[in-house]
């Protein structure tokens, strides 16, 4: 057994992934892995650079930067990256393609999560549902009065999407029976065929802007969307309007967000996502009844993250046995 252990391709895994992707690896009897045993605190990228010499394959999260140094700690016998993720901005592509490594993904099992938490925070943010469970708690709970705690409502409303995916479209499925007016969205060309199933129309950058009264970001973070989202497009926004994140916190200029929010230039902001992640404490964007922060949860139910965890061992696996993977990201 010893022997033939020997011969199996050697894995790292840098997160104690959710328990259905460890069985996928355990049970495969394809590969022989390390783990880094935690979920509570990424590898330290030391020890990291120190348990990838040498292996074949790569199980990794969001939280691990797999650039050149990381690659040529490795060395060549790397074939294959899995990330448990459907971002990959932590991933330098050029340096993967250079070396010839093949790279999964994991889109569509987290669509739906996403999307249903990208809802939860718009309402959250746009009814001001966090400072009015704070008012309820803290005393600020007076009489009934007619405008006090009051926010804006989706019927009638404009939602713009800024990089129409599947995610995009699975937001705007979901809000449509809160009768919204009219979608509309932005991207680097027009997506017809993803338009045409929730009847979004094709505007500039700058209509986005103008005409959204719910602007929620859905691209991907790349060299071309990095803060993106800046004094540019919050000076066009209206002074009701609300913009929702739950992409990457690099699409966004966040000093320019913060001056957005806090001169009433945008009426609220709800992030999912923000740099540095986690978010310092003492950030001024914390310090903002308008802002409402979440760390990072927007794919984070159980069904999904298992989903998330057997995509990714899948992929891997495929990957080494040099066969097609489920979700393979093709550079
Ligand atoms: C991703 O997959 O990229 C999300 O940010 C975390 O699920």
């Amino acid at each position: 057994i010893q022997r033939e252990m020997s011969t199996l391709p050697r894995i790292y895994v840098t997160r104690q992934i959710p328990p259905e992707g460890l069985k996928i690896l355990r049970e495969s009897g394809q590969v022989q892995f390390e783990l880094w045993n935690s979920d509570d605190i990424p590898v330290p990228r030391k020890e990291l650079l120190q348990k990838v010499k040498g292996v074949d394959g790569l199980l990794c999260t969001l939280t691990e930067k797999i650039d050149a140094e990381l690659l040529d700690a490795a060395g060549p016998n790397l074939k294959v990256l899995s990330t448990m993720s459907v971002g990959f901005d932590h991933l330098s592509l050029d340096e993967l393609k250079k070396r010839g490594i093949r790279i999964g993904y994991t889109p569509e099992v987290l669509t739906d999560a996403v999307a249903e938490l990208t809802v939860a925070l718009l309402l959250a943010t746009s009814r001001r549902l966090i400072e009015a469970t704070h008012e309820a708690k803290t005393g600020g709970w007076g009489t009934w009065r007619t405008l006090w705690l009051c926010g804006y409502e989706l019927a009638n409303s404009t939602v713009g999407i800024l990089g129409l995916g599947r995610i995009g479209v699975a937001i705007a499925e979901r809000l449509a029976p809160f009768k919204v007016k009219k979608f509309i969205y932005t991207d680097v060309a027009p997506r017809p065929e993803l338009a045409s199933v929730i009847n979004a129309e094709y505007v500039s950058f700058d209509e986005l802007a103008k005409q959204s009264d719910f602007l929620a970001v859905c691209c991907a973070l790349t060299p071309e969307t990095k803060e993106i989202c800046n004094k540019n497009l919050f000076s066009k926004m209206k002074k009701t309007s609300i913009f929702i994140n739950t992409s990457r916190g690099g699409v966004v200029n966040q000093e320019d967000l913060y001056e957005a929010l806090s001169t009433g230039q945008i009426a609220g902001a709800g992030l999912d996502v923000t740099v540095p992640e986690p978010l310092p404490t003492n950030h001024p964007l914390f310090t903002l009844k308008n802002c409402v922060i979440l760390p990072h949860i927007a794919s984070a139910s159980y069904t999904t993250r298992d989903a998330m965890s057997s995509l990714a061992a899948n992929n891997l696996l495929l990957g080494l046995r040099g066969q097609p993977m489920i979700k393979e990201l093709k550079l």
